[in-house]
């Protein structure tokens, strides 16, 4: 098959996509919510976004409405001066005054109404039916309990104890739905309905790479005895790759504890590799290489990498060299030749190709298309609240859509909310691109890198 036809085809296929997606707007780009007016105001203002998200940091920890319309007022007052709506807000309204309660509701709402867009609930009981309500609609799922980077061994212990209640009352209830039962039959993911992701750096308090060795014995241990409680119940495992300084730790944690002799026979162990990473093509290698070694398949989530921000700061301010791409054509490349990669090796790996880039899914989809992968072979992953529409017009062309629903309360889910604002409102966002700037859909499936702006490729 020629690189032409492959791109031929991604054309066809993209724009049938697009033609599904139709007008629908995902819930986090709709400005009928003050959640949508912040993404808004945060994309057309460049000072209004870096205030916002200061305060959206520090807001659960401000608890009476003096401290909260007095950080607002602090936080804002430039801001305000660009922004007609935000004059509602009340900023530089005396802290005491009803104008700062009326302010204080405001804002608590507004965040409270974005935060709801991604976070499904705080307890996996809670959660219980909107999982349903996903399975309903054809969509499977993987839960993420809010948490990273724990400051104690307290922090750490009660972590532990709310990932094994929440494999506990998944595994008593989501097997008696209806819709348990396989979306896609003979999908080796959807062999069972109950799928939870995990992040590490929450299991242990003294999780640094200065502290290598004793991180990935901790760890090894910790993550061991939830997967004696998956396994038990009947539940599929993704360990999520985190910051650059984190991951050679859960790599080899992953290692450990998935080639080790107890859990060889455990199905599909899924492991996460950032695109975006200049070594994620090796690192996908020496996976497969675990994988052809334990003597049965692993599962791996693609993705481009959600540290990007943070991380290229860093390195700038300190003068390290990045382990990032710093174009995004380059992440998107990479993405695309690794996706290839893992759709060629089908007998050791479970592809899950996470993104909302309906470019970089269809590339995966025509290239399988292309070399005759059935479509139960491999699935595709949304996070909660980005892009339902997307999800559901692949879910038509019959794929498995798999979200990830994170549960949990406003502060620990700080961190991944913030992500998920950076994400969306980010110039080289492919859903800004899509649902804010109305980019040409030809424009939006061309291969990366092919098109120039200002001679340096995009
Ligand atoms: P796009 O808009 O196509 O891509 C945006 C991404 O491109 C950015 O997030 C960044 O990675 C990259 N990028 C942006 N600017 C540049 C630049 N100048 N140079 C180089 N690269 C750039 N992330 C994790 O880190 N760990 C996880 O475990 C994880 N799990 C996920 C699970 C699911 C189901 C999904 C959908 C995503 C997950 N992510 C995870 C988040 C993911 O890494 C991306 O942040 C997010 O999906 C946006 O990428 P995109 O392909 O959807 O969108
Ligand atoms: C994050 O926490 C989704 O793992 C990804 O940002």
């Amino acid at each position: 098959m020629t690189s032409a036809q492959l791109e031929e085809d991604i054309k066809v296929f993209g724009k049938k996509i697009f033609e599904q997606i139709g007008k629908t707007q995902p819930s986090a780009f709709n400005t009928s919510f003050w959640s949508g007016k912040i993404m808004e105001w945060s994309m057309q203002f460049p000072t209004f976004k870096t205030d916002m998200f200061r305060l959206v940091d520090v807001l659960p920890t401000l608890n009476s409405s003096r401290s909260i319309a007095a950080h607002v007022s602090e936080y804002l007052k430039d801001s305000a001066k660009e922004i007609h709506g935000l004059a509602s807000w009340g900023v530089n309204v005396p802290p005491d005054s009803l104008r700062a309660k009326a302010t204080s509701f405001a804002v608590k709402q507004g965040v409270g109404q974005m935060a709801k867009q991604f976070i499904a609930g705080e307890t996996p009981k809670q959660a219980l039916k909107e999982l349903k309500r996903l399975r309903n609609s054809r969509l499977a799922f993987t839960v993420d309990l809010l948490g990273e980077y724990c400051l104690s061994e307290k922090e750490a212990d009660e972590y532990f104890n709310r990932y094994v209640e929440a494999l506990q009352v998944f595994g008593d209830t989501v097997p008696g739905w209806p819709s348990a039962q396989p979306i896609l039959p003979g999908h080796p993911g959807d062999r069972t309905a109950i799928c939870v992701s995990v992040k590490l750096s929450a299991l242990y308090s003294q999780c640094y790479s200065l502290n290598y060795k004793k991180s990935v014995e901790v760890l090894s241990q910790r993550l061991s005895q939830l997967v004696r409680i998956a396994q038990e119940k009947d539940v599929q495992i993704y360990c999520d790759a985190e910051d650059t300084g984190h991951n050679g730790i859960i790599y080899q944690v992953f290692r450990e504890v998935f080639g080790s002799e107890e859990f060889r026979s455990y199905p599909y162990p899924g492991i996460v590799v950032q695109a975006y990473a200049k070594n994620s093509m090796a690192l996908t290698k020496s996976l497969l290489g675990l994988a052809k070694e334990r003597g049965g398949p692993i599962a791996i989530r693609l993705v481009k990498g959600a540290y990007w921000d943070a991380e290229t700061v860093s390195c700038s301010q300190r003068n390290w060299e990045n382990p990032l791409y710093t174009q995004k054509y380059e992440s998107d490349k990479n993405y695309e030749e690794i996706s290839q990669l893992l759709l060629s090796n089908l007998d050791h790996v479970l592809p899950a190709f996470g993104s909302h880039n309906i470019r970089s899914l269809s590339h995966a989809c025509v290239f399988a298309a292309q070399h005759n992968i059935p479509k139960n072979q491999f699935e595709l992953q949304m996070l909660y609240g980005m892009a339902e529409p997307i999800a559901k017009a692949f879910e038509k062309e019959g794929y498995l859509v798999r979200l990830y629903v994170p549960l949990g309360e406003l502060i620990p889910g700080m961190g991944y909310l913030v992500r998920r604002l950076l994400e969306n409102t980010s110039n080289e966002s492919f859903l800004r691109h899509t649902f804010y700037d109305d980019k040409a859909i030809d424009e939006l499936l061309i291969a990366p890198g092919t098109l120039k702006k200002n001679g340096v490729p995009s």
